[in-house]
């Protein structure tokens, strides 16, 4: 059948059938919020490549806190600036450090608020990368030793644990993460903790803003040895397939504008759930535009959000869901 009998306006007549027939819909439990925790009293920050993203202390982060569960946020991401780095990135794994202090503070306040750690080292090492370096004392050649880095997340995603998180994210990308978290959380009693994996993490440049915010840019060279090649779509499947084995609960794509069709090829091939990051320069693209009265902010973030779970994310780690909640609310 086709035209004259066939005509696709009349499902768009008026706002009430389009409403009946949309196929996708965003709603205020498919946020996570990510929050940049920061040691002091009354710090409350803005992170300058990216406006209305703050660091917080810990009691600035109490008001923040109430805001965002009265939107009926249901999930916030941690990502904590240390008072001290070190070649091993130590202070990840500090039970006294600002994250696992931060994380007591929300379980206290908010039991409900579920809390998810960024599982990571590149923000607690002082050479910024995401894992241990390995010198070789022959060619002087400094690498990201894999298994020794393994050793280190393990100990960070415990004492992550040990705090309250309620979900691990390990945002690493070293071979094995998901098993050695996985055993490692089991043997200290964690075994009822799910791991939100970043299973296919891109070398993307939509991180800078994000570096500027967490002081996480490398020191020397780049993630290239373990961060994916962004023209890579069947490594991707194979980078899922490991931390599905190897027992992850949920599969994270990152970034999400340029990846839609790794989020599509994950929901389609796993049934796990899956988790698309619009990362930082994601936001802070569309707020330089809105600022300079090129876009309208508020269509263009829906319009992306509703481009996400059509994509087939279940979950959206975003800046924007505090405004994107507001939204939602009318
Ligand atoms: C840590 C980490 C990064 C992001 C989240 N976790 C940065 C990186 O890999 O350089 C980026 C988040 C963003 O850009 O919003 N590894």
């Amino acid at each position: 059948m086709a035209f004259p009998v066939v005509r696709h306006r009349r499902l768009r007549g008026s706002q009430a059938m389009r409403n009946m027939v949309r196929e996708n819909q965003v709603t205020v439990h498919d946020l996570v919020y990510p929050i940049f925790v920061t040691h002091g009293t009354n710090v409350k920050e803005q992170i300058p490549s990216m406006p209305g993203v703050y660091h917080f202390s810990l009691d600035t982060l109490e008001e923040e806190l109430k805001e965002i569960v009265a939107l009926g946020i249901q999930a916030v991401l941690l990502f904590g600036v240390p008072a001290y780095k070190d070649a091993v990135g130590k202070s990840a794994s500090d039970d006294e450090e600002i994250v696992q202090q931060a994380t007591r503070r929300i379980k206290s306040l908010y039991p409900e608020l579920l809390v998810v750690a960024d599982t990571c080292l590149c923000q607690f090492t002082d050479h910024g990368h995401c894992g241990v370096i390995h010198v070789d004392p022959v060619t002087d050649r400094a690498t990201v030793d894999n298994d020794l880095s393994l050793e280190q997340l393990v100990k960070t995603a415990v004492s992550q644990a040990r705090a309250g998180a309620d979900v691990i994210a390990p945002s690493n990308m070293m071979d094995g993460f998901v098993h050695a978290i996985r055993t490692g959380l089991d043997e200290a009693g964690f075994e009822h903790v799910p791991i939100m994996s970043y299973s296919v993490k891109y070398a993307s440049a939509f991180y800078g803003p994000f570096r500027d915010a967490a002081h996480s840019t490398p020191q020397f060279g780049d993630r290239k040895t373990y961060q994916m090649d962004p023209a890579n779509v069947r490594e991707a499947m194979r980078e899922a397939e490991s931390d599905v084995i190897e027992g992850a609960d949920m599969l994270m794509v990152k970034p999400g504008l340029a990846y839609l069709d790794v989020v599509r090829m994950l929901k389609d091939s796993f049934d796990l759930p899956v988790v698309v990051y619009n990362v930082s320069a994601e936001y802070s693209m569309v707020k330089a535009a809105a600022e300079k009265g090129w876009i309208n902010e508020q269509a263009i973030v829906l319009e992306m959000m509703t481009g996400f779970k059509r994509a087939g994310a279940d979950m959206i780690l975003t800046y924007f869901a505090k405004d994107v909640a507001k939204w939602l609310r009318g």
